[in-house]
């Protein structure tokens, strides 16, 4: 498989008035297009920091970042947001949901963010996708009337509105007990088997163990990168999805690009 993301050299530093916080201190990584990597390693050892990197979310202070062929390490903000938009996906730990919008309007939300005009088809693929994440029957709840687990299977459903080739998440069972954790990560795998690249945070070894490669970070660097061969999920039967157009290939028409209006 192709490398989806490749990190040469990375450095990033973060200048205070009186210091310089050294977070990432030469990272060379590189993963292939249906992998699902854990990153694990100390508080503060530069996880979250790489994966906002990683996320186009904060750019590094030097070396190279491609994301597919694109090489993202020096563009503009306007030029890193329409490449979050076209290849990522992001679960955080904290869901990161809007209190006032319904289940389907926050899987609706990075389609807005990305200029998208709302459509029946944009609304009728949203609901498609809270039925994959088994919340058909809470379209319209908002979220402090879900559970933790039901909250962050939204988040898993609005990661997926792009279609991203890459879903990060930063300790996506951090806030659930390990029931539900199980099946938020059921759930992952089960997206993984369908060919999306899953980079994952998280301090549990228990989570871990569902991935197929565990790197482990320690003062920013890589210290260990071990594949796993029997990831947790692996040999369960993993139903397939109800949905085959999960790719960035499918023909779905969900707008990749601006559309004004
Ligand atoms: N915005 C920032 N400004 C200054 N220093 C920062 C900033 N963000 C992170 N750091 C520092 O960079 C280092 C790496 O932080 P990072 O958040 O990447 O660690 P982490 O591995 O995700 O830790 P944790 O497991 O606690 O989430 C730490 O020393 C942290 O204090
Ligand atoms: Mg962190």
């Amino acid at each position: 498989m192709p490398a989806v993301v490749r990190v040469i050299d990375l450095v990033k530093n973060y200048y205070l008035q009186s210091d310089t916080v050294r977070a990432l201190r030469g990272v060379n990584l590189e993963v292939a297009e249906g992998d699902f990597v854990a990153l694990m390693g100390p508080s503060g050892s530069g996880k979250s920091t790489l994966l906002n990197v990683l996320g186009c979310l904060d750019r590094p202070t030097s070396g190279e970042y491609y994301l597919g062929e694109e090489n993202v390490a020096r563009m503009t903000d306007d030029q890193l947001s329409e490449i979050r938009s076209r290849y990522l996906g992001f679960i955080f730990q904290s869901y990161n949901l809007l209190p006032q919008y319904t289940v389907v309007e926050n899987i609706e939300i990075p389609l807005l963010y990305q200029g998208c005009k709302l459509t029946e088809e944009t609304r009728q693929w949203c609901i498609s996708l809270a039925e994959l994440v088994g919340l058909g029957h809470r379209l319209d709840h908002r979220p402090l009337q879900l559970s933790g687990g039901q909250q962050q299977r939204v988040a898993i459903a609005r990661s997926l509105v792009n279609r991203p080739q890459v879903i990060l998440a930063d300790e996506p069972t951090g806030n659930l007990d390990s029931k539900t954790s199980d099946e938020i990560m059921m759930m992952l795998t089960r997206l993984n088997a369908e060919g999306k690249t899953i980079i994952m945070v998280t301090h549990e070894n228990d989570i871990a163990e569902w991935a197929r490669r565990v790197i482990r970070m320690r003062d920013g660097q890589i210290e260990s990168d071990i594949r796993n061969k029997r990831p947790r999920g692996f040999g369960d039967s993993v139903p397939e999805l109800p949905l085959d157009n999960l790719t960035p290939t499918s023909p779905v028409n969900v707008p990749n690009s601006y559309s004004p209006g």
